[in-house]
Formats: C-alpha cells, sequence, structure tokens
C-alpha cells in the first residue's frame, strides 16, 4: 500500500445517471467527457454501469501507475478481458508475469532500429508502389486507404518480401471487418457477446480464419526459400546461399519463429494477430489525420515539401533520409498528440493503493487516457491547434514528459520505433509522389473507438500537369 496516511474521498463526475452512471456520455461523447474530468481533480471516479472505475487526470500521477508503482497496477479491466477472448495471450493483452516478460524479451530484437532498418526499403518499395496506383482527381476514402498501406507495409515487414499475393489480399480483405467486430466485443456486456447471434458468429468465424492465414503465412516462412535449393545448388554451398536467401526474403516474425526457446503455434499466432491489430489503425489514423491536417495548413505542406527536397533532391526516398526528415517528424508526433491515437487505457488495482491522495480500492479499474493529457493545457497551450513546432528542441522541454501516446514503463508500446519509421516512409511518399491533394468532404469529426479515428474523410489527390517529376516515384497520369 502507498505511503500517504489520510486519503481524500475522490471526486465522483457529475452528469452520473442510475444503472448506467457516466455510461453514455463514454458512448456519445467520450473525448469531451474525458478531458472535461480534468475540471474535477487529479484522479476521478466515473461509474461504467454498476462498476466504478478511476481516471487519472494529472501525467505524473499517470507515470507513477505505469512506473513506479506499477507492480500494483496490472493490465487488466474489461475492454483487455474481451480482447483476450479471441486474441489470446497475445504481448499487448498477457497479464503482468514471467510470460510477458519472457515473450517482451523475446520480441524487443524484432522492432529494435536496427532490424527495423533491415526492412526500410522493402517497406518503401511496397508503399510506393500504392500510393502511385491511385487514379488522379477522384476522392478517395483516405483513413481506409492508410489502413491498407499501413497493412501492407507491415506484412512486408512483418513475413518478409515474398508473401504470396493471395494472402496479402485475403488479409487486406479481412482486417477491417475484425477491427470493427473488436470494438463491438469491447463495447458490449460480456455476456451478450457469448450469446450465439449472428454478429458474435461472424466475429468468430472471421477471426478463426485470420489465425489460418496467419498459419499459412508462417507456414511460408518456415518453407525453405525455393530459390535457396537452386542456388545453393549451383554453388556448392548450401548454407552462404540459404542465409542470403532469408536476409532478402525474410521478416521480422522469423526472430519468433528462430527462437531458441520456441513458442507453441498457439502462442505464435496470438502474438501475429497482437502485433496486426496493435500494428495497423494506430499508424493509418495517425496518417489520416495528418494529411487532412495538412490540407488545412499551407505553411506545413510548404516546409514538409522544402525539406523532402533538400533530402532527396532528385532520387527517390531511401530509409536512411528518414533521420534527417525533422520537421516530418514534428508533424507526425503533433498528429499522435492532437488525435490520441489511444484514448483510454486500462490497469486494474491489485491491492489498496492511494493515488494523488485518493483511495483507489483492491480490484478497481484505473483509466488513463493519452489524448486527455496531450490536451492539457497546462503543457499543452492552445491544445486544439495543429502546432508541429511545438516539438522542436527549445519549446518541447514545456510539454514536462505529458506526452504519453505510447505508454510507458514495462508495457510501453513495443512497437514505436517501428512506428515512427512507417509513419514517415507513408508521408514521405504520398509527398513525393502527389505535388497536390485537397480535402473533399466537409471536415471530419473525431470520433472514439479504439482509436480516435477521423468520421468521415475524403482526399483528392491531384496530378502536376508537366509529365515527368524529379525523384523517381511514379509521376502519377494527369487527373
Ligand atoms: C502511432 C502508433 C502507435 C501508438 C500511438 C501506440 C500506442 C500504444 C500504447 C499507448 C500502448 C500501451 C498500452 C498500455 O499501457 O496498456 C501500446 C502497446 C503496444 N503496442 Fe503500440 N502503438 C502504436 C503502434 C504500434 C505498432 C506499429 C505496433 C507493432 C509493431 C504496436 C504494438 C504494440 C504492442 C504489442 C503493445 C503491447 C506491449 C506490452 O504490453 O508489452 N504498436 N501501444
Amino acid at each position: 500500500m502507498s505511503t500517504q496516511a489520510s486519503p481524500t474521498p475522490t471526486p465522483t463526475a457529475p452528469g452520473g445517471l442510475p444503472l448506467i452512471g457516466h455510461a453514455h456520455h463514454l458512448a456519445r461523447t467520450p473525448l469531451p467527457f474525458m478531458t472535461s474530468l480534468r475540471e474535477h481533480g487529479s484522479v476521478v471516479r466515473i461509474n461504467i454501469g454498476p462498476t466504478p472505475a478511476y481516471v487519472v487526470t494529472d501525467p505524473a500521477l499517470t507515470r507513477r501507475v505505469l512506473v513506479t508503482d506499477a507492480a500494483h497496477y496490472t493490465k487488466g479491466g474489461k475492454i483487455i478481458d474481451a480482447l483476450r477472448v479471441f486474441f489470446g495471450d497475445g504481448l499487448a493483452t498477457v497479464a503482468d508475469g514471467d510470460t510477458h516478460l519472457r515473450n517482451r524479451r523475446l520480441m524487443q530484437p524484432m522492432f529494435n532500429k536496427a532490424h527495423i532498418a533491415t526492412r526500410g526499403e522493402a517497406m518503401a518499395a511496397q508503399v510506393r508502389e500504392m500510393v502511385a496506383a491511385w487514379p488522379a482527381g477522384r476522392p478517395r476514402d483516405v483513413y481506409a486507404d492508410m489502413n491498407d498501406i499501413t497493412l501492407a507495409a507491415f506484412l512486408v515487414a512483418l513475413f518478409g518480401t515474398d508473401l504470396p499475393p493471395h494472402l496479402r489480399t485475403e488479409f487486406t480483405a479481412l482486417m477491417p471487418a475484425i477491427m470493427k467486430g473488436t470494438i463491438r466485443q469491447t463495447v458490449l456486456p460480456s455476456w451478450i457477446t457469448r450469446l450465439p447471434l449472428p454478429a458474435n458468429r461472424a466475429h468468430a468465424r472471421r477471426v478463426a480464419r485470420l489465425r489460418a492465414l496467419i498459419d499459412q503465412a508462417i507456414d511460408h516462412r518456415s518453407a525453405p526459400h525455393p530459390g535457396v535449393a537452386a542456388e545453393a545448388a549451383a554453388a556448392g554451398c548450401p548454407h552462404a546461399a540459404a542465409a542470403r536467401a532469408a536476409d532478402e526474403a525474410d521478416g521480422l516474425f522469423s526472430t519468433l519463429l528462430n527462437a531458441e526457446d520456441p513458442l507453441t503455434r498457439q502462442q505464435l499466432q496470438d502474438e501475429a494477430i497482437t502485433l496486426l491489430t496493435g500494428a495497423i489503425e494506430t499508424t493509418g489514423t495517425t496518417l489520416a489525420w495528418t494529411l487532412y491536417e495538412i490540407t488545412r495548413n499551407p505553411e506545413v505542406e510548404r516546409r514538409l515539401r522544402a525539406e523532402l527536397d533538400a533530402v532527396c533532391r532528385d532520387r527517390p526516398l531511401r530509409y536512411d533520409d528518414l533521420e534527417q526528415l525533422t520537421y516530418a517528424r514534428r508533424v507526425l508526433q503533433e498528429a499522435i498528440r492532437k488525435y490520441g491515437p489511444a484514448w483510454m487505457v486500462t490497469r486494474t488495482a491489485t491491492q489498496d493503493m492511494v493515488l494523488g491522495g485518493h483511495r483507489i480500492p483492491a480490484g478497481a479499474d484505473v483509466v488513463w487516457s493519452p489524448y486527455l493529457h496531450q490536451h492539457d493545457p497546462a503543457h499543452f497551450p492552445d491544445a486544439d491547434a495543429f502546432d508541429p513546432d511545438r516539438w522542436t528542441p527549445q519549446r518541447a522541454p514545456a510539454t514536462r514528459g505529458s506526452f504519453l501516446a505510447f505508454g510507458d514503463g514495462r508495457r510501453k508500446c513495443i512497437g514505436e520505433n517501428f512506428a515512427w519509421a512507417e509513419l514517415q516512409i507513408i508521408l514521405a511518399t504520398v509527398l513525393r509522389t502527389w505535388p497536390r491533394f485537397t480535402l473533399a468532404s466537409r471536415p471530419p469529426r473525431p470520433q472514439a473507438v479504439v482509436t480516435v479515428k477521423p468520421d468521415n474523410l475524403t482526399l483528392t489527390f491531384h496530378a502536376r500537369s508537366e509529365a515527368a517529376r524529379p525523384g523517381g516515384e511514379r509521376q502519377a497520369a494527369a487527373g
């Protein structure tokens, strides 16, 4: 138990109703509701139906929960329980403890910078091909596009460049429905999700299909590379040829497949599902918002294009360029800050605790929200403005560590390095391929589902009338 002597009562958020508590606020106006809680204290009690939850509104206290006192606030809560039913014990859902520690250690090398760099050029090529294929002058659902591209880039990174096209097509068709079904499972009471309703059965079928696809990707990865045998035989040196071919075709997932202490097939599936669901929508949403902000901030666009021109000159983007794209990184960080993407993350108190002077009873859900912290005017003045320059080395210290988009502590996002690389590659490629893009729909409204996504976002990409563009990215046909 934390040391503070006499805790004060925790304030309860106003506007609760009998039976449902604050559930209607969370369902109808989740983001304004979350940010409004700051007015009532540093820890505020809300009721989700009959169940109380304690929302932490002070980023310093969230760090206590995630880092200093992490042993007493374990990963858990209704959302995690609901995810576990289908996704099993992947890294994001498995309880704190030895299994989490072991799998985290096993997976950490997959996502270190050096390892990601080995996949950089393959990802960039994949992204270039997809972005260049958009027809010019036709409005596009950019949120869907960005999710498709982040999925394709992630598949290339995870399973390698030679994944059979039919597998990629099926993954792409399946993932949006899986994400929708997952949201439904997490918001409905668990007894409803267990009934044999058509929607529940369809979700279970899709998850089973996803597991089968992952199995095929793993089997494909484990099978000897077809080119290897021939090359090895010709060279009379099977090991050297195998290593070379594997280097070219392998993906990050091979780290798990080749682990000394191997995971079972079920564990491999759980980890792959967890990575796919964790990687795609978070980055896809960030990119969709970034492109939207660019359409309404011409000066941001001008500076982005100037930076790209200075770094890449007249050749295509290379992975090694990313380090130098510092303004692009600030633009992406500002999109992540302004739009979440995570807005509600939970822990469970394992014993009675005192947090910020308030008592948290054992077993209670504790909620923290990157979105809430990233809109805190004490750390982010004019928090609704899109201002990438808040991340300059001069101004960033004023945010005093309250940027918690990737979490902190032992459960911090394992994919952060990967996310930055992928975000930069995709943003740079869109800008290099398309000289102009414009908003074709009404301005989108933020919608808090799994991430904070745009409710509706259509952009039109315009080609330059000149025939060819320097840089090697395919110049889109005039539209
Ligand atoms: C903008 C992009 C992303 C954001 C904002 C984000 C955010 C987060 C947050 C807030 C957590 C911590 C949750 C908690 O404390 O309970 C987390 C965990 C996690 N993320 Fe990410 N994420 C992003 C991209 C990715 C990517 C690209 C991957 C995969 C490569 C990924 C895989 C994971 C996994 C596996 C965990 C669980 C880690 C653990 O519990 O040990 N995420 N992410």
